[in-house]
């Protein structure tokens, strides 16, 4: 594998982190429009679906000068024939791409495909592994709205047993020092890693918190008889709600949003809700990290 792959969040140095985050402090102090020239090519390899994830590293990559190359879904390649996706990882890196951004469901084994690839690999989204580029795009924005991270009270709400997002959360947190708690229905609870806690009730939970991330309820991930009724009654996030919640203390969902689910749509009004701000930072955080790879992963 190459020393710049970003497969999960365990194995990035403390150096590699301070360094992603100061190439995102430069990166969004420069113009958008810094026409850059070539520099290399990235093959973005999307087989689940997205939106945000997939186009804010088309636009990094064309803000870094580096063209991007996408297959976006198995519909009209040859994973339709039958071909199998290390076999589809492998002819792509044959290309030569100066890196491999791929989002894939948890049937495949990344991190052991990334180790025969010649490519760096990022992952983009890992069945329910892990999504190391969202966990560092929410941190991103935490320092800038707050000033700090550490000791930094974030509670994740809802599906956290089947969130990617979640999973990454924990593993960055022991990196970066802030806490993590969580809230939600019992079937949507992982077993918790040690030091998180877990509160009975939303209310609860917002009084302890500085942050309140709402993870979307995964139904596509859901086994059979997977069915929690009353969400939003009892974990979405309200207007009434947040009169529990901190003044200063921010709003935020990875997205896509289940609206009147996770969040009733008045949310979106709150001066609290930073939503579009993760956003916006996380085209900063992955032009940052294509440099980082560029640069050779130190
Ligand atoms: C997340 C994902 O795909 O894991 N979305 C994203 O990348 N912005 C969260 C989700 O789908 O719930």
């Amino acid at each position: 594998m190459s020393a710049s792959s970003l497969i999960d969040l365990k194995s990035l140095t403390a150096g590699a982190l301070s360094r992603i985050f100061a190439l995102s402090k430069e990166v969004s102090q420069q113009s958008l429009k810094s026409g850059r020239q070539i520099r290399g090519t990235a093959a973005l390899v999307f087989l689940e679906p997205s939106t945000r994830t997939r186009m804010s590293f088309e636009f990094a990559c064309a803000r870094e000068g580096v063209v991007p190359v996408t297959l976006s879904g198995e519909a009209g390649s040859s994973l339709e024939k039958g071909e199998t996706i290390h076999d589809t990882l492998t002819n792509i890196d044959a290309m030569s791409p100066d890196l491999m951004i791929v989002r894939c469901g948890d049937s495949v084994d990344l991190a052991e495909i990334a180790k025969s690839l010649h490519a760096p690999v990022i992952n983009a989204g890992w069945g329910k592994s892990g999504h190391p580029t969202q966990a560092l795009l929410d941190a991103l924005t935490i320092l800038e709205k707050r000033g700090r991270l550490e000791a930094t009270r974030v509670l994740l709400v809802g599906d956290v047993r089947h969130s990617r997002v979640a999973a990454s959360h924990f593993e960055l947190s022991q990196k970066l020092g802030y806490q993590i708690a969580v809230a939600g229905p019992l079937e949507f609870l992982p077993t918790l890693p040690a030091g998180v806690i877990s509160f009975a009730t939303l209310e609860e939970g917002l009084q302890w918190a500085d942050v309140v991330m709402a993870l979307r309820v995964q139904k596509e991930r859901h086994g059979p008889g997977t069915a929690v009724t009353d969400f939003h009654q009892r974990w979405g996030l309200s207007p009434r709600v947040l009169n529990h919640f901190k003044k200063d203390g921010l709003v935020m969902h990875p997205g896509p949003v289940n609206w009147d689910v996770e969040l009733s749509t008045e949310v979106l009004q709150d001066p609290r809700t930073v939503i579009l701000d993760q956003v916006t930072h996380g085209v900063f955080l992955r032009q940052a990290l294509i440099r980082w790879v560029l640069e050779g992963g130190q």
